[in-house]
């Protein structure tokens, strides 16, 4: 089972729009499970699945209060299935949820699934520490503004803190992919140069465009090659699913 977590501290940059797109597109060959560990349950409704109609979601599942097979819902896509989450994961963030309490309950289901993404909310706190530990790879969406790239340093500690420290020592970072880039203009040349000359084996060649129908495709809960195959956002997904198996 490989897995995959869409991290950054900043929040809007995309995470949970790629981890959709990207779980739907891999859903249409493989099994794969969509982790929502973010409280704002956003990559759950995004697929249709809303967390006030489910009985059981993550942070259920992360206090044993029910196994992860009953927490884990069929989205209707393809292949694809998710573990929800509803707001009531916040609670955790600050309690003293162990470290390898996701990494624990992912093993249980290991033979089930080929992939595992994870959605993560905009921290590094608890919740997001929880997934770097369960986790192979780190796939980071970043707009270009100073703003989206000024944790990652911080995120690439984390990163090499777990790994030294034994409580993920496989933990990789996949890569960097811009999201909503607008290549032509100065902003995105300006950032573009200064994240070459600091992490440019981790750019990634794929980039999302900005593309309305990547947002209305979450208003009905759909992932985009449902939704609008014929959508730039879609083709752009595409190409960005491709890459990140080709460099896993
Ligand atoms: N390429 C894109 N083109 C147009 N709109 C986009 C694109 N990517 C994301 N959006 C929109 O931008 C907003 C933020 O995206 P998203 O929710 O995926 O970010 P996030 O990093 O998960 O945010 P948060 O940190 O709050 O969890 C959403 O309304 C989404 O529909
Ligand atoms: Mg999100």
């Amino acid at each position: 089972m490989k897995s995959i977590a869409l991290t950054n501290q900043k929040g809007g940059v995309g995470k949970t729009t790629a981890s959709i797109n990207l779980a739907s597109l891999w859903g249409g060959k493989s099994r794969v499970l969509l982790v929502d560990m973010d409280p704002q349950g956003n990559s759950s409704s995004g697929v249709g699945v809303f967390p006030k109609e489910v009985q059981w979601t993550a942070a259920d599942v992360l206090e044993e209060k029910c196994s992860i097979q009953e927490a884990i819902k069929k989205a209707g896509f393809g292949q694809l299935s998710i573990l929800p989450a509803h707001v009531g994961l916040a609670g955790l963030e600050a309690d003293s949820l162990p470290i390898d309490s996701l990494k624990k309950q992912l093993a249980r289901v290991q033979n089930d699934f080929d992939f595992v993404v994870v959605d993560c909310p905009p921290s590094l706190g608890r919740l997001t520490l929880n997934v770097l530990a369960a986790v192979e790879r780190v796939l980071v969406p970043i707009k270009a503004g100073q703003f989206s790239i000024t944790g990652l340093e911080q995120l690439f500690l984390t990163v090499v803190r777990l790994r030294l420290r034994e409580v993920n020592p496989d933990l990789g970072v996949l890569g960097l992919f811009y999201n909503e880039a607008q290549p032509h203009t100065k902003l995105h040349q300006m950032i573009d140069r200064v994240l070459r000359e600091a992490y440019s084996s981790l750019l990634l060649e794929a980039y999302i465009p900005r593309n309305v129908h990547l947002g209305e495709a979450q208003v009905v809960g759909e992932p985009i090659n449902f939704f609008d195959p014929a959508a730039r956002g879609y083709k752009a997904y595409l190409q960005l699913a491709e890459e990140v198996l080709q460099k896993w």
